[in-house]
């Protein structure tokens, strides 16, 4: 593998997605591991990341020298390459400027990092340090009208860095160039496919648990179907799935959940997925009963999923394991430089569990960035319409209906949620947003219905487009679209008189209305 050292820029995570998509494995470390540790792990390259601290203030970030006695091709990017010429002998200094931007990059020699590239190319800069002269063994490769020394080299010992960002999209030709550190400085032979990553998940499994039992929450969701999926793939008839039904789901949720049943039945000989549904709908929603505060509803309904997966756990004798959908961000994030993020929302995860059940966890997707799940999931020939679907909250509709949650409410807004999700299908616009979805108000409207006037709750719709769900904006669906949602929802749904669409973005908003 390549390891990445994380010195805290926002882009460390794109480094390792990048060398992935070039069939490349990269994993990533806080730069305060040990150089023991990492050797360790023999990888066959060392990038350093870039990092907001500057190498010649005391308490700077540091990597410990014998990492660099070992031999192993090393690459600095930005705040790597300035640590790489700060520990021998050259100089950093604050740039005259921040340089922030595009930049046009000049090969000054043929190297094999640049081969394939052009003499010039548009680059991506963000940094307020710059080197100032070099140290022992390197020289310039490259540069640009500010950055005397845009990338630099020590051929010898195979030691590279570049002042600009090959990871960014703003550096168009960037993955050929980590390409080249790979496969031409590194001499990195193997590719990793989703094939090769699912034999090796499934033994990685396999080792982990032995022939213990497993216990995992399925709900449906993209995560949740693949950890399952591998994890039966892996261990067969002792994995025990719970489906806990809380009733808050969309329309057809019971039934794809069949259509994985049978789909990963499938897929190992002699052996049905064992998976037990739960109608709980009635105890949510009796203790959901006039509850309107927003937080107190999650808290409720995760507190009840809680009580229910634990009783149907409990009657499973002898699980040892408790599966968790853990991806690689969240396990990045718990080791990163800056610690464990603040904006981590508690409500997105099924928290506590594992601690009140004493159970020992296993996490099957914890080395795989989101779009490599699915693509694992395509693998495994999961449906698509789980490997496709929009992100679900796990409170489900009690979220999106404002106000007390009642059984007609519910009835309400999984109607209008299903024309929603027919006529993106249909109009080819569902894989174009991130989500697009109904919300029952809790305010009523005057109307106007044949010769009645109607006074009725309001719909409104919610279409955003996010990259990662942490910031969203909202969508400029065709009107016609639009249009014909909302005449279906009023037509159809009766009880609702008007539709209304969401104009708001994240921030200041949220996606979700509660
Ligand atoms: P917000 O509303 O915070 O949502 O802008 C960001 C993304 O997270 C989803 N979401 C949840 N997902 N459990 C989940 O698994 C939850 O409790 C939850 N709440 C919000 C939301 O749909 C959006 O994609």
């Amino acid at each position: 593998m390549i390891l990445i050292l994380d010195f805290g820029s926002q882009y460390t995570q794109l480094i390792a997605r990048r060398l992935r998509e070039l069939e490349i494995y990269a994993e990533i470390l806080p730069c305060t591991a040990k150089a023991a540790d990492i050797l360790a792990r023999r990888p066959e390259g060392i990038i350093l990341s870039g990092g907001p601290a500057s190498v010649h203030k005391a308490g700077a970030p540091r990597i410990e020298p014998e990492l660099l006695q070992a031999g192993i091709p090393v690459l600095g990017i930005c705040y790597g390459l300035q640590l790489l010429v700060h520990m021998h002998g050259g100089r950093v200094a604050p740039a005259a400027r921040r340089e922030y931007g595009h930049a046009q990059v000049q090969v000054l020699e043929d190297d094999p990092l640049f081969e394939g590239l052009p003499r010039e190319m548009k680059v991506w800069m963000s940094h307020g340090d710059g080197a100032e002269s070099l140290g022992n063994g390197f020289r310039v490769i490259a540069k640009t009208e500010t950055a005397p020394f845009a990338a630099i080299a020590d051929p010898e010992r195979r030691w590279y860095g570049v002042q600009f960002h090959p990871e960014v999209v703003h550096t168009p030709q960037g993955a050929r160039l980590l390409e080249n550190f790979a496969r031409r400085i590194c001499l990195f032979k193997d590719r990793w496919t989703m094939a090769g990553e699912l034999s090796h998940s499934i033994q990685r499994l396999r080792e982990q648990v032995g022939g213990g039992k497993v216990v995992c929450a399925l709900s449906g969701g993209v995560d949740s179907s693949v950890a399952a999926a591998l994890l039966f793939r892996a261990i067969g008839a002792n994995l025990h799935c719970i489906y806990v039904d809380h009733g808050l789901g969309r329309e057809g949720d019971v039934e794809r959940m069949d259509g994985l049943a049978e789909s990963l039945s499938g897929q190992v000989r002699g052996s049905r997925l064992q998976l037990k549904m739960v109608d709980a709908s009635k105890k949510f929603l009796s203790r959901l009963a006039g509850v309107t505060d927003p937080e107190k509803k999650r808290k409720i309904i995760g507190k009840t999923f809680i009580d229910i997966f634990e009783a149907e756990a409990k009657r499973i004798k002898g699980v040892e394991f408790l599966a968790q959908g853990t991806l690689y961000p969240d396990v990045i994030e718990s080791v990163s430089v800056h610690g464990p993020s603040a904006v981590i929302k508690s409500h997105h995860n099924v928290g506590g569990l594992p601690k009140k059940m004493r159970l020992k966890l296993v996490e099957p997707l914890r080395f795989l960035f989101k779009d490599e799940v699915r693509r694992l999931g395509r693998e495994m020939g999961l449906p698509a319409a789980i490997l496709g679907a929009h992100p679900f909250p796990g409170p489900g509709l009690a979220i999106r209906v404002l106000g007390p949650v009642t059984p007609e409410a519910l009835a309400l807004v999984r109607k209008a949620d299903a024309i929603v999700q027919q006529e993106f299908r249909d109009a080819g616009w569902y894989d174009k947003v991130w989500q697009a979805f109904a919300v029952l108000l809790p305010v009523k409207s005057v109307g106007v219905m044949g010769d009645e006037r109607t006074h009725q709750p309001v719909v409104a719709l919610r279409v955003v487009e996010s990259v990662d769900g942490m910031t969203a904006d909202w969508t400029r669906a065709p009107y016609d679209l639009l249009a014909r949602i909302s005449s279906r929802i009023t037509s159809e749904v009766r009880g609702v008189n008007r539709v209304v669409l969401d104009i708001s973005s994240k921030p200041p908003s949220t996606i979700e209305w509660e």
